[in-house]
């Protein structure tokens, strides 16, 4: 089935009538497409393809953008587009793929487009928060949890919430296990950053508090430090860390159980929402997701 949303993105990118693009996406690598396996297992028709393809080509827009912002070199273990055709290609990719993907979104029903484009506005205040929350030191876990709704779980909900209306099913509660379900989604990319490794990953690891991202481990460790680690903690704060200093932060956070205290809040989130569907296809998906290594 996720093949069939791949050729319907591809049929979608044919369309737009010029082989740039094409070339472009081809050089894209494929995600884990956790927003499609959530759409096809909730409601599994020709719609839902459609429909599946629609968000994966505004995820895939959103992130292009955020590399440019992000500044970042490498996705999913290969060059970025910014790194290969520079930040003008990576935007005015994203652009397309945005705006052909809305254009698509109005052939649904109003309700869907309503939920789907509403959360594109989240997805985009998400960012801003996320770059506005990096320029100093954040130590606020409804901050933070407030960002990582917006900046992730919104799309991730709006995904389930419209396939649920697609299928005629209680959309309230598919919307309640998809948000949970992209709270812990992004808790655990969170935790990744600092427990993985770079070649597991596909990305650099442990970059997030060089780009001032204080991620709930960070946000956990420093309430637990006394004074003076505090101090150590905020003085190593968006600085191109060497390897004795990763390992203080990551020995300080084994100590302080700041990583099992995260990855706790990720697995509450994920038993909340599979308390919520009794298909174990999708409790599959929430499991796969909180113990993902990548
Ligand atoms: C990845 O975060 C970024 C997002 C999930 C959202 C980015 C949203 C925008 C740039 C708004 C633009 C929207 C459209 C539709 C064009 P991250 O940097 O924490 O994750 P990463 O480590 O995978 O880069
Ligand atoms: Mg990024």
């Amino acid at each position: 089935m996720l093949n069939l949303v791949e050729k319907k993105i591809n049929e979608f990118i044919d369309e737009l009538e010029y082989d740039y693009i094409r070339k472009l996406y081809k050089k894209l690598p494929s995600g884990k497409k956790v927003r499609s396996k959530l759409i096809l297992k909730i409601a599994n028709d020709k719609r839902a393809i459609d429909l599946a393809a629609i968000i994966e080509m505004i995820h895939a827009a959103s992130l292009l953008h955020d590399d440019v912002i992000d500044d970042a070199d490498i996705r999913r273990g290969s060059p970025s587009i910014n790194a290969l055709f520079g930040n003008k290609t990576a935007i005015m990719l994203g652009d397309i793929l945005y705006s052909k993907a809305f254009f698509e979104l109005t052939k649904f029903q109003p309700k869907i487009a309503k939920i789907v484009s509403n959360a594109v506005t989240l997805l985009s205040i998400g960012e801003m928060m996320d770059v506005e929350l990096s320029k100093s030191f954040n130590s606020d876990i409804e901050k933070y949890l407030d960002m990582i709704y917006k900046k992730t779980a919104s799309l991730i909900e709006a995904s389930a919430k419209s396939a649920a209306i697609l299928a005629n099913k209680d959309s309230k509660v598919y919307e309640l296990y998809g948000k949970n379900l992209g709270l812990a989604f992004q808790i655990v990319d969170d935790i990744l950053d600092v427990i993985s490794d770079t070649k597991t990953l596909g990305k650099p690891a442990m970059s997030d508090f060089k780009e001032g991202k204080t991620t709930l481990p960070y946000i956990y460790l420093y309430n637990s430090l006394d004074e003076k680690n505090q101090k150590r903690l905020l003085s190593l704060f968006k600085k191109d860390l060497n390897e004795k200093e990763k390992m203080w932060i990551k020995e300080k956070m084994k100590e302080s159980g700041s990583i099992e205290k995260s990855k706790n809040y990720a697995k509450k989130l994920g038993f909340e929402a599979m308390k919520l569907v009794k298909d174990k296809e999708l409790q599959e998906i929430i499991q796969n997701v909180i113990e993902r290594d990548y």
